[in-house]
């Protein structure tokens, strides 16, 4: 009969799509999973390449705040800002800051600054900035950016805290001025910030696993935690 025929053809088809449906989730959830792991594995070596693994024995990924502060670059969205500690101790912040100030959109910085104000590097995660002429704050392409390790608020002072045909000290490309005065920039209200809430920064309790799914899912919705003002000691 044919109306069996149909709802034989019907059920199979059924089948088909629920056994499908179920393969595709269940590919999701595994490569979900792998994707996050290689994701943290690679922000692991970035942060690696400024602070070195022997230099603290806490878990850099987990010892995370998150900072919504329009005071530091990027901050109206929630900075991240991972803690390196040894036995306890502060040694270093490395966060991840934000310049909209390049050619092309956001860059996308990771400042580390020891626990005395000096700078532990600084490394672009991502830019959209022009190849050949913007692109030299990579590190793979120059060695610009690695001139920021050892500079600190006072190193230079604060005049100097520009490129250099802004009368600073930081040199430019050539023919590309306006990424490098981004970064400069942004490294530089880093680094106050960090002078002016350094304590408060090191105290805040680690967001929850909860916070960091959610964040994944919906960087614009950090929840808001601007550490208090107090004033780290200069060095
Ligand atoms: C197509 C195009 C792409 C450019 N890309 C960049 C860039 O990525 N970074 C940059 O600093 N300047 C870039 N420039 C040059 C800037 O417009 C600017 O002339 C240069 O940075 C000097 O800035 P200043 O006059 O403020 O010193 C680009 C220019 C053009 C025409």
């Amino acid at each position: 009969m044919p109306w069996r025929n149909m709802v034989i053809g019907a059920l199979i088809l059924g089948l088909f799509s629920v056994v499908g449906t179920g393969l595709v989730a269940l590919t999701f959830k595994g490569t979900a999973a792998r994707i996050a792991e290689n994701e943290r594995q690679s922000l692991l070596r970035n942060l690696h390449q400024i602070i070195a693994p022997t230099e603290h024995d806490n878990d850099l990924d987990s010892d995370l705040i998150t900072v919504t502060d329009p005071a530091l670059p990027g901050g109206n969205e929630g900075v991240k800002v991972y803690r390196a500690r040894l036995g306890g101790q502060p040694v270093a912040a490395v966060l991840a800051t934000r310049s909209n100030g390049g050619y092309s959109g956001n860059i996308r910085l990771l400042v580390g600054i020891r626990y005395n104000g000096t700078l532990a590097g600084v490394r672009v995660v991502s830019h959209k900035e022009t190849p050949g002429l913007g692109d030299g704050i990579e590190a793979e392409r120059s060695d610009w950016i690695l001139g920021f390790s050892g500079k600190s608020l006072h190193n230079p002072e604060e005049k100097g805290w520009k490129v250099k045909k802004d009368g600073g000290q930081f040199d430019q490309f050539t023919g590309a001025t306006v990424t490098p005065r981004a970064v400069v920039e942004a490294v530089y209200q880093t680094l106050r910030y960090y002078q002016q809430h350094r304590e408060a920064l090191f105290a805040e309790a680690p967001d929850s696993d909860d916070d960091d799914e959610h964040d994944d899912q919906h960087p614009d919705q950090h929840r808001d935690q601007h550490p208090d003002q107090q004033k780290a000691e200069s060095d």
